[in-house]
């Protein structure tokens, strides 16, 4: 069996329910990119609001991060990887949690005690030391010499929202002799699983209060843990990756021994789009958020493919895809749906790339010959005539040695584009930025505007898609007509009206059918799980499945005015609106 099915067994024997994996572009938070730790989908439920699954849940949760993407190329960094996760919402607590971490270690995987160290918070001038957890690890037979404890184990997602002590569990990962003591700097030991007792949450202006509940939120990341399991010192040489390897090595007629770090670069690249692509959220490549993203990892890996002599107009990534695809289609069903829709992001996205991959790439030895470092207009020149991402510029610097000036490519994108690549990179770093109070009435007017629509043009009109800011909310919808000036008119009158109307916004658990039956508006009703939280605003405004957060009443919204509609994609139309 393998360490998903392991883990969900585990948990579920001792009462947890299996959730499903959310999408891997967060539904209900805009202020990060991609998931990045099981526990975000989470955090409403942390901060308190009742889990319509129960208090004890467990999943294997697709995340994405991007921050070290340059890394890669090594033997563990990832951009994409599964978490596996256990939580307690006020329910069980460190010795339960640290209890069954212990007994799934060493009686489910059998690894043995010596090779493991653990680590636990010594506490800082607020809160005290963990000594609890102390104890309970030394009751299971950890040696003391074995516990470290480190100021630093403290968890939060970014800057602010639930948090608290952790302790984290290590596996000593080498052939050499076990060291008796355990030195956390020694990168032999490596980090396998993580549980952190969230019981605080930080605010914005850098307090920290109780929360309600004491919660348990765990994290183990799958490529790691089945590496150690099949004793590879390289995560890329075990079952995950191994078939993805050979394939890539078989395509590029060449051994991965010398050819390491662009194999893996292609490997990890391209699950990562394939992932993002099957997303439910339609992400396309693009030059914004998620969009550069995936254009970033689909294009570095289509640069690696072609140093490795690949040749690029064969279906070589089509392939792999393909294999990837199969591979996880059982666990994830969207790769199954959008199987195609993949498969065709990619041949499309190598399409535009290969058009000007190779002038672009004789453009930047001519442009360096005399290894010249590469100035802000240049990178950008090689941006929007070649469509290097920036960072492919920078990575082509590196390898010749010399210095890309960031800045002032971004000076020069500024002026060139519409859009902030800058904020986007802002917001990629990944963390939680809680969801502001603007955000949160965006979240609103976002309800009242879909009402609105489907008053005005009619009920078929549903939700495709919708991305807040804080300085303005985007909503996709289905419709196959450019609004006309009265249409867009109506619509702002109509959410105008309902915010002068002052109505209250009430939320309520059902289960999903009541809520469908009460005639609830929802994006992807298989998504959601048995007992569901319904927004109602007014008496019958809007009735939406939704997570939340939202105002209290609609007065608080102020004045609602649409500042652009245009074409999304085809049958998809877009509004652009702003709260003033
Ligand atoms: N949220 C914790 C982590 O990501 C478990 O490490």
């Amino acid at each position: 069996m393998n360490l998903k099915d392991l883990y969900i067994d585990f948990f579920v024997s001792k009462n947890h329910k299996q959730i499903p994996s959310s999408p891997v572009v967060p539904e209900n938070d805009p202020s990060v990119l991609f998931n990045t730790a099981g526990m975000q989908p989470l955090i409403p439920y942390l901060l308190g609001q009742p889990h319509p699954y129960g208090t004890r849940l467990c999943d294997y949760q697709k995340c994405i991060r991007t921050n070290d993407i340059d890394e890669v190329g090594d033997t563990y960094h990832h951009t994409f990887f599964e978490m596996l996760g256990n939580w307690s919402l006020g329910d069980y607590f460190k010795k339960e949690a640290i209890t069954w971490s212990y007994e799934f270690l060493t009686k489910t995987l059998n690894i043995p005690v010596n090779r493991l160290a653990v680590t636990i918070f010594s506490g800082n001038e607020y809160i005290p030391a963990d000594e609890e957890s102390y104890a309970i690890w030394r009751d299971l037979g950890i040696k003391e010499e074995r516990i470290a404890k480190l100021a630093d184990n403290f968890w939060i997602a970014g800057e602010t929202g639930p948090c608290g002590g952790d302790s984290e569990m290590f596996y000593w990962r080498s052939n050499d002799p076990i060291p008796d003591t355990f030195d956390p700097d020694d990168e032999r030991w490596v980090e396998i699983w993580n549980d952190v007792f969230m019981q605080y949450v930080k605010h914005e202006d850098g307090t920290v209060s109780e929360l309600p509940n004491k919660n348990v939120d765990t994290g183990m990341g799958v490529e790691r843990t089945v590496a150690i399991l099949e004793n590879v010192n390289d995560n890329y040489a075990s079952s995950i990756w191994s078939d993805v390897i050979s394939l890539i090595s078989q395509i590029a007629k060449k051994p991965y021994e010398g050819n390491e770090k662009s194999m893996r670069i292609i490997a990890d690249h391209l699950r990562t789009s394939v992932f993002i692509s099957a997303d439910n959220a339609g992400i396309k490549p693009s030059n914004t958020d998620q969009g550069y993203i995936l254009r970033r990892l689909i294009r570095r890996a289509i640069r690696h493919a072609k140093s490795l002599g690949i040749d690029i107009n064969t279906d070589w990534e089509q392939q792999i895809a393909k294999l990837i695809l199969n591979k996880y289609s059982s666990y994830y069903k969207e790769l199954e749906t959008n199987h195609d829709v993949v498969l065709e992001v990619l041949a499309s996205e190598k399409i535009k790339f290969n058009r000007t991959l190779e002038k672009g790439l004789k453009e930047f030895m001519r442009l360096t010959t005399n290894n010249q470092n590469i100035d802000g207009k240049t990178a950008f020149h090689l941006f929007d005539t070649y469509g290097f991402p920036l960072e492919l510029t920078i990575e082509l610097a590196s390898e010749k040695g010399i210095d890309v000036d960031t800045e002032g490519y971004h000076e020069h994108f500024r002026a060139h584009q519409e859009l902030s690549r800058a904020r986007s990179a802002e917001k990629f770093k990944g963390g939680l930025a809680g969801n502001s109070e603007i955000e949160t009435k965006y979240h609103t007017a976002t309800h009242l505007l879909n009402a609105a629509l489907k008053k005005v043009i009619g009920h078929e009109v549903h939700q495709r898609g919708s991305n807040i800011t804080v300085e303005r909310m985007r909503f996709d919808f289905n419709c196959d007509h450019k609004l006309t000036d009265e249409e867009k008119t109506s619509c702002e009158k109509l959410v105008n009206e309902w915010i002068n109307q002052a109505l209250p916004v009430t939320m309520c658990e059902m289960s999903k059918e009541e809520a469908l039956a009460s005639g609830a508006e929802c994006m992807f009703i298989e998504k959601y799980p048995d007992m569901v939280t319904v927004y109602t605003i007014g008496d019958n405004i809007s009735k939406e499945l939704c997570g939340g957060p939202h105002v209290k009443n609609t007065s608080e919204l102020g004045h609602f005015r649409i500042t652009k509609e245009e074409a999304s994609s085809s049958g998809v139309r877009r509004i652009k609106a702003v709260l003033e």
